[in-house]
């Protein structure tokens, strides 16, 4: 029997105490992701977040990709703007002290004299799962290869990490990160939150969990409606005809969103900023053989088509939001169709140190 215990109460999603420790125990020690492999295409190539205010920043130097602390060593400025940007090196815009794309420093203004010996970026863990880079603040993490490989064969279809981006769109989010990742992980809510846009052509009822048997992720197919996968040549190259109608949708914990069609891939990046706010990056990629199809009014119709089923999400979150911070609801009753959550939940609190009293 599938266990539907609720491991988080209602006021672990407006504690600014539970914050400060999702901070430590599950921000800095699991692995995060920031953007993906194909993101970062060509030397000079970078990409930077901000993940629970600490400011990153990946990099492809002429071979290998590193991911920095974007944070200048010399009075502690942020460097480079969020998002993705290119250049030979990293320029600090407040003094202009200049780094190359390994780190290192390649000089200072009018700073003749001044021993510069050591002064680098702080380099961060990072590895590579599926053609995300993930990074593990605290570097203490184990590979995650082995705890995700469950995923990785569920989502195997979609060869993720061969997949490529074609558009990405940004949303400010006014709710906490875990109900943002919760309203993912279960599709149960297509039968009120989009009632009239996915649950005719993706019925909640529809939905087959995957048991991750206590790993850290959640996974599910919605088998859709006939008509909905398209015709085969727009397929990606690993979908068979028996699974071209899934939708699939997954969380590798805590903050990476992922989901697919039989046309294309998406993924979202949480990056969480403070108990209430978060930013959700929503990112459209598809597989190189499929890029003729995406030209940039193609790529932005079906990002527009996603963003109009986030809008919803957006509502129910903060709906969600407003009953969790009104502090009139003491636990959570969940359904069969969120075994999903009740995984998440345990997740969470098996990661989090308890609270000092
Ligand atoms: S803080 Fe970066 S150059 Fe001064
Ligand atoms: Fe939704």
């Amino acid at each position: 029997m599938t266990d539907l215990t609720a491991s988080l109460a209602p006021s672990d999603y407006v504690s600014d105490d539970v914050y400060r420790r999702e901070v430590a125990d599950i921000f800095e020690r699991h692995w995060l992701p920031v953007c993906r492999v194909d993101q970062l295409d060509v030397p000079g190539a970078r990409y930077a977040v901000d993940l629970a205010g600490r400011p990153l920043v990946a990099v492809r130097g002429d071979a290998s990709i590193r991911v920095f602390a974007n944070v200048c060593p010399h009075r502690g400025s942020t460097i480079v703007e969020p998002g993705q940007g290119r250049g030979s090196a990293l320029v600090c815009p407040y003094h202009r002290w200049s780094f190359r794309l390994d780190g290192s420093l390649v000089g200072a203004p009018l700073a003749e004299g001044l021993d510069l010996d050591g002064v680098c970026l702080p380099e961060v863990r990072h590895t590579v799962w599926e053609g995300f880079v993930l990074v593990a603040l605290s570097g203490e993490a184990d590979e995650p290869h082995d705890a995700l490989a469950g995923l990785s064969s569920a989502i195997a279809p979609w060869r993720w990490s061969e997949m490529v981006t074609v558009a990405s769109r940004r949303f400010e989010s006014t709710w906490n990160w875990k109900v943002m990742v919760e309203n993912w992980i279960e599709c149960y809510h297509h039968v009120g939150a989009h009632r009239e846009t996915v649950e005719p052509f993706q019925p909640a009822r529809n939905t087959r969990l995957i048991d991750s048997g206590g790993a850290p992720w959640a996974a599910m197919t919605v088998d859709s409606i006939d008509g909905v996968e398209g015709p085969p040549d727009e397929w990606m190259p690993g979908i068979e005809p028996s699974m071209a109608k899934d939708l699939s949708v997954w969380s590798a914990f805590p903050l990476l969103l992922g989901g697919g069609v039989s046309r294309y891939g998406f993924w979202l990046q949480i990056e969480p900023m403070s108990t209430v706010r978060h930013a959700v990056t929503w990112h459209l990629v598809t597989h190189p053989d499929q890029l003729d199809r995406f030209t940039t009014e193609a790529a932005e119709a079906t990002m527009e088509m996603l963003a109009e089923v986030h809008r919803e999400d957006i509502q129910s979150c903060e709906r969600v939001h407003a009953g969790l911070a009104s502090g009139l609801l003491d636990r959570f009753t969940l359904a069969p169709l969120e075994a999903t959550v009740a995984d998440f939940q345990r997740w969470v609190r098996a990661a989090m140190s308890p609270a000092a009293d």
